[in-house]
């Protein structure tokens, strides 16, 4: 069941499962905008429910999967994740607010295994993908002094479920900084960052996203940063930005991203990178990727559980590049006698710095 299916990634997320011979029922709160949705969903369920509506859990008895992509997911996720673990069905979301991914583990844990099911939010190019990209980097470990994620898009045309998702998500947001989930310093701190690629060197915000949390959840780590490039914000920050609008067949827009994840454990320093288009329209395949594995039996549990906990991390990025067109990861491991990590930067001497 697609929750949301009538938002801008519940479709990219129905037609990736359809591409994968899924059958997903359509699922809203809205019959009108679920009979509005394209004539190739014809022969698809519908289902009109409201996440506060009493017939809830009988809406999600019997699918194999909910995936929610309703947002604000402050309004949508610990209902709809409760329906559906009461109903023994397993939940995956696509949330980057980080509050939601603490109330889910918090709250739905403990349910989540005795009922035998996985609660897994956040799988999606916020949270998920760092998480998952953090994981395979540690290559089977679970500890690192140091690790900065530095997220650059070269503009972020924001549909109107961001915007609103924005506004309601006025909570302080977390880092971890010796181990613990502490509040972001207030003013959130600036810097510039080398990205990889054709975005080059930029000014970036300290930004944390849900990737804090599902982090926290499974790894141990001393400092953890997240960073946005201020030009992504500034498209937020503008009120007449405009959506996404389709640039391919597939009705991807033109934007290009890059995650990029620095590691470091010692003297050890990892770092992988991963590029690729639309924020929005590359979630469909993380969490698709996702409900595949929770319906095949390749994942962990149960429980209520991060992206690289709950999956092999590794498989999935190797899974998302092969069958992702335009994504591509890029693993670079550096060792040397004294960090490669210098004031927060890749040193520019070493093969790190000199990969920017
Ligand atoms: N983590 C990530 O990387 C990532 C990626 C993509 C999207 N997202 C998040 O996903 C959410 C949706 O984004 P979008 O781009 O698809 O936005 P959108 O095109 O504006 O769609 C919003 C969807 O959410 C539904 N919805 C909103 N509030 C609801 C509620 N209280 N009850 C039931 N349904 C509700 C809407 O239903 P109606 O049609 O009935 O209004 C619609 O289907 C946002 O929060 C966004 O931030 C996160």
């Amino acid at each position: 069941m697609v929750y949301g299916a009538t938002g801008h990634t519940g479709r990219f997320v129905v037609d990736e499962l359809l591409r994968r011979g899924l059958t997903p029922v359509l699922a809203g709160r809205s019959a009108e905008r679920l009979a509005a949705l394209a004539p190739r969903y014809a022969d698809l369920e519908r289902c009109e429910v409201g996440v506060d509506d009493s017939h809830l859990g009988r809406a999600v008895a019997g699918v194999g999967v909910v995936v929610n992509c309703a947002g604000p997911f402050l309004d949508t996720a610990l209902p709809l994740a409760r329906a559906a673990v009461e109903a023994g069905v397993h939940y995956l979301d696509v949330t980057a607010e980080q509050p939601v991914v603490s109330r889910l583990y918090r709250e739905l844990d403990r349910a989540a295994r005795n009922a035998g099911v996985a609660v897994v939010p956040a799988m999606a190019f916020y949270g998920g993908l760092a998480d998952l990209l953090l994981t395979a980097a540690l290559d089977g470990g679970s500890q690192a002094d140091e690790v900065e994620i530095a997220i650059g898009l070269d503009r972020w045309w924001p549909t109107p479920g961001t915007r609103v998702t924005g506004a309601r998500n006025t909570s302080v947001r977390q880092v971890i900084q010796g181990g613990e989930l502490v509040p972001l310093p207030n003013p959130a701190p600036t810097r510039t960052w080398c990205y990889p690629g054709p975005l080059r060197e930029q000014p970036v915000v300290e930004l944390p996203f849900s990737e804090v949390i599902t982090i926290h959840r499974h790894l141990d780590i001393g400092e953890l940063r997240s960073y946005l490039n201020t030009t992504a914000l500034e498209d937020i920050r503008d009120t007449t930005t405009s959506t996404p609008l389709p640039a391919d067949e597939a009705g991807r827009s033109a934007q290009q991203f890059v995650v990029d994840v620095l590691v470091r454990r010692g003297s050890d320093v990892r770092r992988i990178i991963c590029s690729g288009r639309d924020i929005y329209a590359v979630s469909a395949p993380v969490v698709v990727e996702g409900a595949a594995r929770l319906l095949d039996g390749r994942h962990r549990g149960p429980g209520a559980m991060a992206p690289g906990q709950a999956f092999d991390a590794s498989d999935v990025l190797d899974a998302l590049e092969r069958d992702t067109d335009g994504l591509a990861i890029e693993r670079d491991r550096h060792s040397s006698d004294g960090p490669v990590i210098r004031d927060g930067r890749p040193r520019q001497d070493s093969n790190l710095g000199q990969a920017n």
